[in-house]
């Protein structure tokens, strides 16, 4: 462990608080993490963690002694001026970010100056000028506010936290602004110190700019497929150019999770709010709810009716390595299925607890075979690396029918077909092209 350093609160212990929470406690901060959730708040005290993050365990029982959790807000008030929220801002009907998480935590601070909101939670720009506003109208303009927004993907979280790419500060030049500076100095990362609104855009801007890379892949692989070309050739030739990058070039059935279907969305209605037409991010979506629906074209065109047909899903967390279901592709894709007569079994190595939650009617089997045993098509959904792993033959004289669809072309196309399997990726042109390796 490092040396002491301020202590902190963080409201609101998921994905986002608790990786923040135990990482600024591992660069020796004292952490309140207070959160409503008080089942969840026992099983933190327990010494659970409650989602499945890699090295999150490891990284909250090595700082254990500086962390504690509680439903009591007062107790960070008491102990800390920095005051982290992390709290949900899920999509609303409409499209925009639902804050009144956001609002419950603004209500319910006192009137103070001597503490700080400093917001994690991905937040439509304007959202801070309108707590400061809401501050001032209560009698509470003495409270800082700080916009810090968080970049961690789910997956590689920690590592993330502990290195990551910027740390961007919106502030207005007060003691708070540079009291969070001081709090990451010691990750020695590209600071981004700015006004809160330039702040708040990053963050949407970042994962907009992020999905419209995703959905524009995913429409070259699509007129890759008419035209016999290999999407996996086309983005390697393209990611080399340094002006590109080869990352989130790889095309597949969408993309899901928390944060980019809701960012673009939220930025989209943003824009239209202020006034502005978005169009680009109105493609964007688009595409992305089409590529999800692309794979049940595939399978009828290779099984006819799927009336009674029974399509094994590998994987059905958003990306692998997390547990995390919010917007899977594997949500769109199963009640698909199963609304055109299909029986869909599945297996994830994580997610099968909010899998059993989020997918009524899918049959969850204990691992990768016994998901395949008697499937007329086998669909990768998410590519754990387990299911890079598997042995095709085995799949092959487990299954009743042939058909592989690699939804996310992260399968050895060669080896499927070497079993006997015939193997239909993303924009990867024709199969018998494969074939020679
Ligand atoms: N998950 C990610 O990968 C990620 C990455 C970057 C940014 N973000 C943003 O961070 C924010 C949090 O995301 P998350 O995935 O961690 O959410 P989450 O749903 O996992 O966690 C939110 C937590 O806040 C708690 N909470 C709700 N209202 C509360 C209140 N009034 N007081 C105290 N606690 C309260 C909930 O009980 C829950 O434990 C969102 O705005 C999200 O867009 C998420």
């Amino acid at each position: 462990m490092s040396q002491q350093r301020p202590p902190i609160g963080v409201i609101g212990t998921g994905y986002v608080g608790l990786v923040t929470a135990a990482g600024f406690a591992e660069l020796g901060s004292d952490v309140v993490c207070v959160d409503i959730d008080a089942d969840k708040i026992e099983r933190l005290r327990r010494g659970e963690i409650p989602i499945y993050e890699p090295g999150l365990e490891e990284l909250v029982a090595r700082n254990r002694e500086r962390l504690t959790f509680t439903t009591r807000l007062e107790d960070a008030l008491e102990r800390a001026r920095l005051l982290f929220v992390a709290v949900g801002t899920p999509p609303t009907y409409s499209g925009d970010a639902d804050l009144s998480a956001v609002h419950q935590v603004v209500a319910a601070m006192p009137p103070s100056d001597r503490h700080a909101l400093v917001m994690k939670s991905t937040v439509p720009v304007g959202t801070g000028a309108s707590i400061k506003r809401i501050f001032a109208e209560q009698g509470k303009d003495g409270f800082s506010y700080v916009s810090c927004p968080e970049f961690l993907k789910e997956g590689s979280a920690v590592k993330d936290f502990l290195h990551p790419d910027r740390v961007v500060v919106g502030d207005d030049g007060d003691w708070a602004g540079d009291a969070v500076v001081e709090l990451y100095a010691p990750l020695d990362a590209p600071l981004v110190r700015t006004d809160i609104s330039s702040a708040e855009m990053v963050k949407l801007a970042s994962n907009a700019f992020l999905a419209t890379k995703i959905s524009f892949i995913n429409e070259i692989a699509n007129v890759c497929e008419e035209t016999g070309a290999d999407v996996m050739e086309v983005a390697r030739g393209m990611g080399l150019d340094d002006r590109i990058g080869p990352k989130f070039l790889q095309a597949g059935i969408g993309f899901g999770g928390s944060c980019f279907p809701k960012d673009v969305s939220a930025l989209k209605q943003l824009a239209g709010n202020s006034g502005y037409h978005f169009q680009l991010l109105n493609a964007v979506i688009e595409v992305n709810e089409l590529q999800k629906r692309r794979v049940v074209a595939k399978l009828q065109k290779h099984l006819g009716s799927l009336v009674g047909k029974r399509i094994a899903l590998l994987g059905l967390a958003f990306k692998p390595e997390t547990d995390d279901m919010r917007e899977a592709s594997s949500l769109v894709l199963s009640a698909r299925l199963q609304a055109d007569g299909a029986h869909v079994v599945a297996y994830d190595p994580i997610a099968e607890e909010q899998a059993r939650r989020l997918l009524p009617g899918v049959e969850l089997a204990p691992g990768a075979l016994d998901a395949v045993q008697d499937a007329d098509a086998v669909v990768l959904v998410t590519e754990w690396q387990e299911f890079k792993e598997l042995d095709w033959r085995e799949v092959a004289s487990a299954m009743r029918g042939t058909l592989v669809i690699d939804g996310r072309n992260a399968l050895d196309a060669h080896a499927i077909l070497a079993a006997g399997l015939s193997y239909e990726g993303v924009g990867r042109g024709t199969v018998a092209s494969l074939a020679t390796p």
